[in-house]
This record gives structure tokens, C-alpha cells and sequence, in this order.
């Protein structure tokens, strides 16, 4: 085991590697005032490793601008979880044949999840030729050597995946917010539910050490972030891949006890091993924020089995009641596949059911797009897309009707809300979030942005709540 976990973490040759080609890029770089365009698709693990190319890219000498057209270096991290993501990316990626055309000293790099695909990197290479150089999710480390060779040899360069996942330390994190933060605490996903692409393109679980995270943690909170997300595809097997004598409910507890004013939230949890210990450890810490996203992806038990999930209706009922007799008033939200090949109307009548019983804040619900190379793209009985749009369409209309009424009881209420700033549709109106990480739209001012805000609620929808500062 010692022996894996050495393979594992990246050893101070590996960095310092990553550290040689960052200050070779740097000296390169130095005085041309170079830019750098991040493009993000995908979940918040990809927002986390993109953060991770800003900072890296900083550390080699180039400023962040917002805007691809004025990039030296332009930086697109992709995603696969379903077909519209990639096609989005590669759309985008098309796009920019026209910065390339106008500007051909642009340097253009794709990442992420998709390219680690075979059939997708192979796509890349022949269908857009400009695409300076590729790499994948587990190579963050290795993007400066690639940026250098790219720079100083002119070929380019294919790096889809190592063939060793290990854990880099100690790269730079240039953070989008200064008062939310995300903190990966764990990499890859040995589930294998067999829709899924993730274990395919993110590799085996490798996690980080308590300390690491405990550093990070307590430096953030120190900075005076308010709002620190922990990372991982399902992040109650955190530390089951090593030697390490402790667990997510351990890292939780250990993380309630850093000093300052902010609410630890996590994603995902997977329900089969969402233990009782970090329910408890939850009821007994107020800075984790009574919020659980538990992904039920269906309400059939035979569809359940067929997706490999490992628990079924009943355990994940057992696991809502003891959420709410531990921590009343949580809000619980989860994810929703419809039209997974086989489902029948009984099945999606299972799901409708599901939602009706557990009565969730929020779903995020998602039509089943088949993943190249994944058991169930391989099933029979897929469904017609017409089928699975009506299901949507109807498993979104029982969800309104849910949420509105759930979101009635905070009417009257003083909620204390984390301030996003100007609301991205009006731009007369504040948004915000509550400790159960829903929407309310109210009155602010600039300098409320990144600040808890007590808002009085007045109105609710479905999807938000509408209120005045108190
Ligand atoms: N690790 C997390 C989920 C990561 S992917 C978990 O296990 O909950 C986020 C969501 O995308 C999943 O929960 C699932 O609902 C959805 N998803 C994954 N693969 C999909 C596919 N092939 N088609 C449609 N939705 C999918
Ligand atoms: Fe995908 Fe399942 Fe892993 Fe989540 S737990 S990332 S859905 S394989
Ligand atoms: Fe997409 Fe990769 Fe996340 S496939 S959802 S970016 S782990």
C-alpha cells in the first residue's frame, strides 16, 4: 500500500519539473506582457483544475483577460459527462480557427475530460489543426513543460492522459472568487455507474492528505472566505484509497474547528455510502452548511441495478429520514437521469413518486445522453429522444409544483444570505445565497458583493426566493 501511494503522489522530481519549465516559460515570457484565456465547460472539479491553469499560467508569466481575442494563450478545459457539453466545446473550438487566422502567434490548448477520450483527441488532431497542443485531466502538472516544448520546437504536442493518476501538491490557484472557494480534496471515481464517463476520463480515486487540505482550508478562512466547497466525484470514499487511518466525517470535523466566519459545504455524495458518522458530524458543527446533494439519479429499483448504483429506494429513503430527524430544516437536492435505456413508464413513475415523497428543494435533472464506451450506451431498449423529452418535461412540472411550495415556508423569514452581487438579469436587483444554497433575488448595493446580507423574505418561486435587506 505504502509502496502505491508513493507511485501516487507526485514526487519532488515530478514538481520540481513542473517548477523548471514554469520559470523557463517565465524568462521566455518575461516583459512581452502575455495573456491568458481560460475556458471552462463541465463540473466544479473542472473549475477547480482551471483555476489551477490560471495560476500556473500567472506563475509563467501571463495576465488573465476575459477575452479570447486578445490572448496569447488560449486555454479551452473540456467536458463529457453528456453529448451537448462536447458538442459546445468543440463548437467553440471551431470558433476560434478565426482568432488563430487573425492572430497566428495565439497559442491554443484543449483539456479536460473530453480529450482524454481517444475517438476525441483523434478528433482534434485531424479536424482542427490548429489546436496547438492537447492534454489530459491528469497532466495539469505536466502543462508547462508542454507550453515550453510547444513554444521552443514549434510540433504539436499530444499529451491525452499519463498513464500513472497521481496527486500534484502545491500548484498555484488563481481563484475566480475572493469570498467562494473550491477545495478538491480528492480526485478520479471508482463507481463505475454504467452510464458514466467519469471513472473513464478522471482515472481511479486518489485522495489528498488531511493536512494538505487542513492548510488549505485554514488559509482561505483566513483570507476571509466565506464559502468553501470540498471537491471530489463522490467524496464520502475520501481516504478509502489509502493507508490513511481517517474518513470524510474526520476531515469534516477536523475543518469545523479552523476559527472565522464561513460554512463548509461539500460535493458530490454518493448515496450508497453517505454514512450516518457524517450526518452526525454534520448535526454537530455549524460551519457545515445544512445543505446534502444526493444524487438519486432514478426512483425504479431495477433501474437503479442497472446503473450500478448499489442502493435502492429504500436505503436512500433511510438515508433522507435520518437527514432530517438529525438536522431539521436541511435542504436536500439531488440529480435526475431520465430516459436511461430500459426505463419504462412504471420506472418514471417511480422516479415522479420519489420526488413527491422526499419533497426536494432542488433537482437537477438531465435527459440521458449514451457515453462512448460505457455499459449503458451499450443496452438495448434506448429510449426515443421524443419519450425522454416528454418525461423531462413532466418530471420538471411535478418538481415546480414541489419547490414552490417548499419555498412558500420561507416567506417571512430573515435569511442570512452570502451576497453574489448584481443579479446576472437584472441589473437593478442583488442575488445571494442562503446557507441551503438557494437563489434570493433583493435590494443590495455593491458593497454588500461577497458579504452574508440578512434578507427578509417577502416572495418565493420554485426557483428563488425575493426579499428586502433588514
Ligand atoms: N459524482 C457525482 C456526479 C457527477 S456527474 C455523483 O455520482 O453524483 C453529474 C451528474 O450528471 C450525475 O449525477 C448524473 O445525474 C449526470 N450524468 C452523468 N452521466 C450522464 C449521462 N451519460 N447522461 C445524462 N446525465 C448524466
Ligand atoms: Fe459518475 Fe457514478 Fe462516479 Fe458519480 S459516482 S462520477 S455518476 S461513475
Ligand atoms: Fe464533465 Fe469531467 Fe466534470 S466529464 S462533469 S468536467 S469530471
Amino acid at each position: 500500500m505504502t509502496q502505491e501511494r508513493k507511485n501516487r503522489i507526485l514526487s519532488p522530481r515530478e514538481m520540481g519539473e513542473c517548477r523548471e519549465y514554469t520559470e523557463k516559460m517565465r524568462q521566455l515570457n518575461e516583459g512581452k506582457g502575455k495573456k491568458v484565456f481560460v475556458l471552462t465547460f463541465g463540473c466544479q472539479q473542472n473549475e477547480a483544475d482551471s483555476e489551477k491553469l490560471a495560476g500556473m499560467s500567472m506563475d509563467m508569466g501571463y495576465t488573465v483577460t476575459k477575452d479570447p481575442h486578445e490572448a496569447d494563450l488560449i486555454l479551452v478545459n473540456t467536458c463529457a459527462i453528456r453529448e451537448h457539453a462536447e458538442k459546445k466545446a468543440l463548437s467553440i473550438i471551431g470558433q476560434y480557427k478565426h482568432i488563430k487566422a487573425a492572430r497566428p502567434e495565439t497559442m491554443i490548448g484543449v483539456c479536460g475530460c473530453m480529450v482524454v477520450q481517444e475517438h476525441r483527441a483523434e478528433e482534434i488532431k485531424f479536424r482542427y489543426p490548429y489546436v496547438d497542443f492537447i492534454f489530459g485531466t491528469s497532466s495539469l502538472h505536466r502543462f508547462p513543460k508542454l507550453l515550453y516544448d510547444k513554444t521552443t520546437k514549434g510540433k504539436r504536442l499530444y499529451c491525452p492522459q499519463e498513464s500513472e493518476f497521481c496527486v500534484a501538491e502545491g500548484l498555484r490557484i488563481n481563484r475566480e472568487s475572493n469570498y467562494r472557494a473550491w477545495v478538491s480534496i480528492m480526485y478520479g471515481c471508482n463507481n463505475f455507474c454504467s452510464y458514466c464517463i467519469v471513472p473513464y476520463v478522471r482515472g481511479r480515486e486518489r485522495s489528498r492528505e488531511m493536512h494538505e487540505i487542513v492548510a488549505e482550508v485554514r488559509d482561505l478562512a483566513q483570507r476571509g472566505y466565506k464559502d468553501i466547497t470540498l471537491l471530489g466525484q463522490n467524496v464520502n470514499s475520501y481516504a478509502k484509497d489509502s493507508e490513511f487511518t481517517y474518513d470524510f466525517a474526520d476531515l469534516m470535523a477536523e475543518l469545523s474547528k479552523i476559527e472565522g466566519d464561513f460554512l463548509l459545504r461539500f460535493m458530490t455524495s454518493h448515496p450508497k455510502d453517505a454514512s450516518k458518522k457524517l450526518i452526525d458530524t454534520m448535526a454537530q458543527n455549524p460551519k457545515i452548511a445544512r445543505h446534502f446533494h444526493l444524487p438519486m439519479q432514478s426512483g425504479s429499483d431495477e433501474i437503479l441495478a442497472k446503473m450500478n448504483r448499489r442502493y435502492d429506494t429504500k436505503k436512500y429513503l433511510e438515508t433522507v429520514d435520518y437527514l432530517r430527524e438529525k438536522i431539521p430544516g436541511i435542504t436536500i437536492t439531488t440529480d435526475i437521469i431520465v430516459g436511461f435505456p430500459g426505463e419504462t413508464e412504471e420506472d418514471f413513475e417511480g422516479t415522479l413518486n420519489m420526488l413527491r415523497r422526499v419533497k426536494f428543494d432542488m433537482i437537477y435533472s438531465f435527459i440521458y445522453s449514451p457515453r462512448k464506451g460505457t455499459p449503458a450506451a451499450e443496452m438495448e431498449c434506448q429510449i426515443p429522444d421524443s419519450v425522454k423529452s416528454e418525461r423531462f418535461n413532466r418530471l420538471l412540472a411535478v418538481q415546480n409544483e414541489i419547490a414552490f411550495e417548499l419555498n412558500q415556508q420561507e416567506v417571512g423569514k430573515t435569511l442570512r444570505v452570502l451576497c453574489d452581487g448584481i443579479s446576472k438579469n437584472n441589473e437593478k436587483v442583488y442575488s445571494g445565497r442562503t446557507e441551503g444554497n438557494k437563489i434570493v433575488f433583493f435590494d443590495g448595493d455593491e458593497s454588500d458583493t461577497g458579504k452574508y446580507i440578512n434578507v427578509k423574505i417577502d416572495r418565493a418561486e420554485a426557483f428563488a426566493l425575493y426579499g428586502q435587506k433588514v
